[in-house]
């Protein structure tokens, strides 16, 4: 039956999604699926049903689509969809109540707080210590968030990510060494080491710039890939994550890891993540794309 792509949407990751959901569309008609790109800023959702779709790709990143409301849709209209239903869609998006849920499960997450216009920085940053990140709950992508080094820059800071959301949260710094795992069904995929050229792994390092090292195999002990990828699974499973995600990791200069947050729509353009581990599985992008699609459910 048809296949709709759900790509673009109105979020601050907009041209992520359109990249994302433009390699899933051409590799979804490679494989012989006819399917087509569907912008919901452009058109009703209950098109869909009227147009005759059966299944429903989600690549919109951020926002309405990865924080389900889109999925809270499309399960109203009974059309079955790819990945995560709408709990773990929203718990995934606000990476507040996802590390409370996550230490009330005792899953370890870096210390943080949360900023307002009337915290006390200069407290804050004597908590947590400095650097430290500053970001937006609600938002992918890295857009909204800054690596802050002085007390001077933290105002700054909170102010740039409370453009992004109303709640911004102050994030301690966990320097030994940024990971992520991707989630296909019941598998975890190996796991890979991000190394940004830059700062950190921000919105230029993602999608701009070519100078991010990706390591994969990442380069850790069998010991603790399986500890990662077991905590992955576990992560992901507590949010009530479904289909396929991926969990971001943070390693501190012991080599523990600290779960970071969950991506219930994870990129798919050719800079991301989940294909490149996917490779390295032994898996060419169409397979995790029809692998993704297989997962759908009502
Ligand atoms: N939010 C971006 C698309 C990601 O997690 O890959
Ligand atoms: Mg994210």
């Amino acid at each position: 039956g048809k296949v709709a792509v759900l790509l673009g949407g109105k979020s601050a990751e907009r041209e992520v999604s359109l990249k994302s959901g433009n390699a899933v569309l051409a590799a979804l008609k490679r494989s012989g699926v006819d399917a087509h790109a569907f912008d919901p800023s452009e058109r009703e959702l209950g098109e869909l049903k009227r147009d005759g779709y059966q299944r429903v790709f989600i690549t919109l990143h951020g926002g309405q689509g990865e924080d389900g409301t889109v999925q809270g849709a499309l399960a109203l209209l009974g059309i079955p969809y790819t990945g995560s239903g709408v709990l773990a869609s929203a718990l995934a998006m606000d990476k507040w109540r996802s590390k409370l849920v996550w230490q009330a499960a005792g899953m370890p997450v870096p210390a943080y707080e949360l900023l307002d216009a009337a915290s006390d920085f200069a407290a804050v940053a004597v908590r947590l210590g400095l650097p430290l990140f500053v970001k937006p709950a609600n938002e992918g992508s890295s857009v909204g968030i800054s690596k802050v080094k002085s007390v001077a820059d933290l105002r700054a800071a909170f102010e740039l990510a409370a453009r992004y959301d109303d709640l911004v949260i102050a994030e301690q710094f966990v320097g030994g060494g940024e990971y992520t795992v991707a989630i296909l069904g019941s598998e975890v995929l190996p796991v890979i080491k991000i190394e940004p050229a830059n700062e950190f792994y921000d919105y230029e390092a993602k999608y701009l710039r070519d100078d991010t090292r990706y390591l994969c195999p990442c380069g850790l002990s069998a010991e603790q890939e399986s500890e990662i990828q077991r905590l992955a699974k576990q992560g992901y499973a507590i949010i009530g994550g479904a289909g396929w995600g991926r969990v971001d990791f943070l390693l501190d200069a012991a080599g523990k890891p600290y779960l970071l947050e969950a991506n219930t729509s994870p990129g798919m353009t050719d800079h991301s993540l989940v294909p490149m581990a996917a490779r390295a599985a032994g898996l060419s992008f169409e397979d995790l794309v029809i692998k993704v699609l297989e997962l759908a459910s009502a």
